[in-house]
């Protein structure tokens, strides 16, 4: 593999599953060494079948891809070598110890048992696993469960790794804390890491590039920066205390996007917050009108994802709130 050549590169991947569901519609993605590549979508949106190709367990239907200079249906057990998985459903066996999980994954990829046995300790300990290695998994919390996952997969010294919903089913602390980890593996590793989220928090934190991806196709890349600098424009919101002012704050002019998430509260897309708020005061005055609220904000992921799909991702979330819990009663099993 050569020094400028990119570590995934795909050339209109596609996957349609038997029955006819157009899972992934053929998608190009490049993807440079270092990175954390963020896939961002909805549930069903073909991010695992996405995952799943490129680690060479499901054989696409059309398009290619490459992983480290290797072609993954031409040259499936090279890249198999180079690859690390970290599933979206859990895969240690409760009834082994935390390390006995690392040295059998060690076991299938013919690492001598002594080398294995270090490199299991030095992975526990970049997550803080130490002190429960040599417990059985069945004791462990989630969270422990999901960081024991995340090592697993790093036992062969991978130079890349997907982790398909690596935080799915965890409470919001426990989330974060698992940000710190990936984030170290990245740096204590110069990994290259793709990962698939539907919290857009999660890749808005980790990733250095995001993929929009919503019914199997990429709506949009970019980095968190340049997905939000692309709405161009900010966002004022102000909440009044009747809906009169409320409606004529509304009127403020006909060329900015005005809408109202509540019946007192209006918010504007403006081109550029720091030309338009001193007239917006102005017009405030003039019309006496006092908000009880006053915000300006630059567009989240959160709009930037509604822009490019027409829908919000966290309609999306409340039909996974199920999923979630059932993963949690597995995770707590
Ligand atoms: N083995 C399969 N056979 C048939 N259809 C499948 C199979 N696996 C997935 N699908 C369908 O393919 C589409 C994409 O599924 P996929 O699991 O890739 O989505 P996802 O983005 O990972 O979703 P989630 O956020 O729920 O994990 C969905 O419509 C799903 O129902
Ligand atoms: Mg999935």
């Amino acid at each position: 593999m050569h020094k400028d050549e990119y570590v995934i590169e795909t050339d209109k991947l596609a996957k349609t599953y038997p029955g006819g569901i157009k899972a992934v519609k053929g998608i190009d993605m490049k993807i440079q060494r270092g990175q954390i590549y963020g896939f961002l979508g909805p549930n069903g949106a073909g991010k695992t079948t996405t995952i799943k190709m490129l680690s060479t367990s499901i054989k696409p239907t059309s398009g290619t891809a490459r992983v480290m200079g290797y072609d993954i249906s031409k040259d499936s057990m090279k890249v198999r070598k180079v690859i690390g998985v970290v599933p979206q459903d859990l895969t240690t066996d409760e009834d082994l110890k935390g390390i006995e999980n690392m040295e059998l994954v060690g076991r299938f990829y013919d690492i001598p048992p002594r080398e294995s046995r270090k490199k299991a300790e030095e992975l526990l300990d970049l997550v803080d696993l130490t002190e429960f290695g040599n417990k059985y998994v069945s004791t462990y919390s989630g969270g422990m469960r999901k960081r024991l996952e995340l090592i697993v997969g790093l036992i062969h010294n991978p130079k890349v790794l997907f982790l398909d919903e690596p935080t799915l089913g965890l409470d919001v602390q426990t989330r974060t804390k698992m940000w710190e980890y990936i984030r170290k593996v990245k740096e204590e590793f110069g990994m290259t890491i793709v990962l698939t989220s539907h919290y857009l928090e999660e890749v808005d934190e980790l990733a250095d590039i995001i993929s929009i991806i919503d019914h199997g196709q990429i709506v949009v890349t970019g980095t968190p920066e340049e997905l939000k600098n692309s709405l161009q424009g900010d966002i004022i919101e102000a909440t009044f205390s009747d809906s009169m002012q409320s409606k004529k704050f509304g009127e403020y002019s006909k060329s900015v996007d005005v809408t109202y998430p509540k019946e007192n509260v209006v918010r504007m897309k403006v081109k550029d917050s720091d030309m338009e708020v001193p007239h917006i005061m102005k017009y405030m005055s003039d019309n006496n009108l006092s908000p009880i609220r006053f915000s300006i904000s630059k567009p989240s992921l959160d709009q930037v994802f509604l822009d490019y799909t027409g829908r919000e991702i966290r309609e999306e979330e409340a039909g996974d709130t199920r999923k979630a819990q059932m993963n949690m009663r597995r995770l707590r099993k």
